[in-house]
């Protein structure tokens, strides 16, 4: 009996304990995961807890690399309910509840890379709420990049030509090429991480081209092209005089051609002349002719 005692005081005593001190205690298995865009990926957050799990709760948040000031709602439980927010609507999902608090997230997107954090509460489990902190990466092959050009093709001119990606993870490498008629590397000035650019000072007919600007990082490599043409203004009149030629022999034709159609008229007019006097003739005939059968009828 004193020994059943002894072990009552000290179950006691442990409840006790754990009721003042008691805490949920969570672990994640690893703080840092990459996705590739478009894959699932599943956020491990493991917690530990003396009570029954009627009151837990659980909220998932992530703090977005793009916006670190905003940090949002991915999921939540709370007493068995579960509230996914509108940006992972159907994408996230509790994978183990009640034993763990992992969620799998599905179709993953650019965005979605930050840091998360896991709070798991139980009450009546009293002290901070366990907290679990990882993040995830999201990596993505460049998006097609825009290939434009700006300033003066003709020749003595600057222009510049600018490569812009807006998507890709880690963050593309800019290259600039002239392909024809040698292939050429150019040297690269990035405005900024996404957009690289050319500057070419006074052109000449060389510099008319394709130029091929390529956006690469480990998940894939997209292009664009621009074709530069440099306009070199003509130093020699043939081309003046061809046209001058070419022109007075178009005119001399179309003389020619007016002459032929004035003379093919006026014969046309002569001949429809003789016909219709010949037609007088005949008509006269038979105007004649039916007041002689009339006569002879009546
Ligand atoms: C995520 O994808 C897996 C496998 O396709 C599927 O079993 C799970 O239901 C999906 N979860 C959500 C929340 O859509
Ligand atoms: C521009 O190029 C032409 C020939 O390509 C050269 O004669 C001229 O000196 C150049 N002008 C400048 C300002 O570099
Ligand atoms: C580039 O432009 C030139 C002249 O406009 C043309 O002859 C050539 O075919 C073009 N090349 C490409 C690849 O479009």
């Amino acid at each position: 009996m004193g020994c059943t005692g002894w072990r009552l005081l000290w179950l006691a005593c442990l409840v006790s304990t754990f009721l003042q001190y008691g805490a949920v205690r969570v672990t994640v298995r690893e703080s840092a995961l990459e996705v590739v865009r478009g894959d699932s990926v599943t956020l491990p957050c493991s917690f530990f807890t003396m009570m029954p799990l009627f009151r837990l709760s659980i909220i998932w948040t992530l703090t977005p690399v793009s916006d670190p000031d905003s940090p949002t709602q991915v999921i939540v439980y709370d007493q068995g309910q579960v509230i996914e927010s509108p940006s992972f609507m159907g994408r996230v999902g509790f994978a183990g509840m009640p034993w763990s608090a992992d969620i799998i997230l599905n179709s993953t997107w650019v965005s979605d890379a930050g840091v998360y954090r896991c709070v798991v509460s139980n009450p009546p489990e009293t002290g901070d709420p366990g907290i679990g902190e990882l993040s995830l990466t999201v990596l993505a092959p460049p998006s097609l990049p825009v290939c434009l050009w700006e300033g003066d093709t003709d020749a003595g001119g600057n222009v510049r030509l600018s490569c812009g990606v807006v998507e890709g993870f880690p963050t593309p490498k800019v290259i600039w090429e002239k392909l024809e008629p040698d292939k050429t590397t150019l040297p690269v000035n990035m405005d900024d991480d996404m957009t690289g650019s050319v500057h070419i000072a006074n052109v000449s007919a060389q510099t008319s081209g394709l130029y091929r600007c390529s956006v690469t990082n480990p998940l894939g490599t997209q292009h664009c092209y621009i074709n530069l043409s440099v306009y070199t203004p003509p130093d020699n009149s043939p081309g003046i005089l061809q046209g001058v030629l070419l022109s007075l022999s178009m005119a001399l034709l179309l003389l020619a051609l007016m002459v032929l159609v004035l003379w093919l008229h006026r014969s046309a007019q002569e001949s429809k002349w003789r016909i219709s006097h010949e037609d007088d003739e005949c008509y006269n005939e038979i105007k004649y002719t039916p007041s002689l059968i009339k006569r002879s009828f009546v």
